[in-house]
């Protein structure tokens, strides 16, 4: 089965300490363990889709620098197809995650370096190549005109559109009606929409807001609570699927958005979509790291078998 997604975000390195606490201001304090890795929340989505079994290419810009090569070896491993502008004027960006060793909740900085430089005309530029995808995915770490651009060159082309809202941001009516799936988080829906979210009844509220301002369909991810889903016909609330001992939730999100995009691609049901996307999160909750931790097909399958 082919399943063409292209997916606009950023690359960084993922620098994760873990502790119990964060430093304050003046403070220095010990870590209890440091991992380096892949990660960006666009990149972590394209290797969860390509290893989901989705043909997968990435925009986005890098510098000339150690963690381009990083990025370029994380894509290479998963099967990811780069669509890349090296930017000889910024550096490719890094992510300071700290973690909390006693409930692995996790705080991050992300600092996007070259890839916070897209801009409209790089987008422009790959016209075609998101015109020919069934799917296309984008979030808010890069330039939000470059994300808005991207969606509606997809929209043009008939590309079913995904936005994953994150980090948090306000987002326009207009930029909204471009959306077939928008995948916020309770945060993110909250940021949205004015609604707190907290559970799947507030999920639905912020669901039939995100509706009214002309989205297709609102997938709001409610953590170990799963996610709500709602489209003009049917309103759905898949709980989570555990695949063992909790390890690390960081990227969790990326691993939804990038198991959902294969699925849709693939012509899934709605239902079946949104299971799919869970196997993919909950596998790599499961284990370190983000782009890392993300599942193959067959670990996929054999979840929800
Ligand atoms: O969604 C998780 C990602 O957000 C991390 O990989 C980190 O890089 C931040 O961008
Ligand atoms: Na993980």
């Amino acid at each position: 089965m082919t399943s063409k997604i292209v997916i606009l975000g950023v690359f960084v390195a993922d620098t994760a300490y873990r502790t119990d606490r964060q430093p304050r201001i003046g403070e220095t304090i010990l870590g209890k363990s440091f991992a380096l890795g892949p990660g960006g929340k666009g990149s972590n989505q394209a290797v969860a889709a390509a290893k989901a079994g989705g043909d997968v290419h990435f925009i986005t810009r890098l510098g000339d620098d150690i963690f381009a090569q990083m990025a370029h070896d994380t894509w290479d491993a998963a099967g990811v197809i780069p669509e890349v502008t090296i930017d000889h004027e910024s550096y490719t960006g890094a992510a300071y995650i700290f973690i909390d060793d006693n409930t692995g909740d996790n705080a991050i900085i992300v600092s996007p370096g070259a890839a916070g430089r897209i801009s409209v005309a790089d987008v422009e530029a790959k016209t075609q190549l998101i015109q020919s995808a069934d799917v296309f995915v984008t979030q808010f770490e890069q330039p939000m005109e470059a994300a808005h651009r991207a969606l509606e060159i997809a929209r043009a082309g008939g590309t079913k559109t995904i936005l994953n809202p994150a980090p948090a941001a306000a987002v326009s009516d207009d930029m909204l009606a471009l959306c077939d799936y928008i995948t916020p988080n309770e945060t993110e829906a909250e940021g949205i929409t004015g609604i707190a979210v907290k559970t799947p009844d507030d999920a639905a509220r912020a669901a039939d807001w995100l509706l009214d301002h002309g989205v297709g369909a609102a997938i709001v991810t409610l953590g170990a609570q799963g996610v709500f889903y709602k489209d003009r016909e049917i309103a759905l609330h898949v709980p989570a699927i555990e695949a063992g001992k909790l390890v690390e939730t960081t990227g969790a999100g990326d691993a939804f958005n990038g198991g959902f995009a294969v699925a849709l691609a693939e012509g899934m049901s709605a239902e079946q979509a949104l299971r799919f996307g869970c196997a993919t999160a909950g596998i790599s909750v499961t284990r370190p790291g983000t782009a890392p931790s993300m599942p193959d097909r067959s670990e996929i399958d054999a979840l929800l078998d």
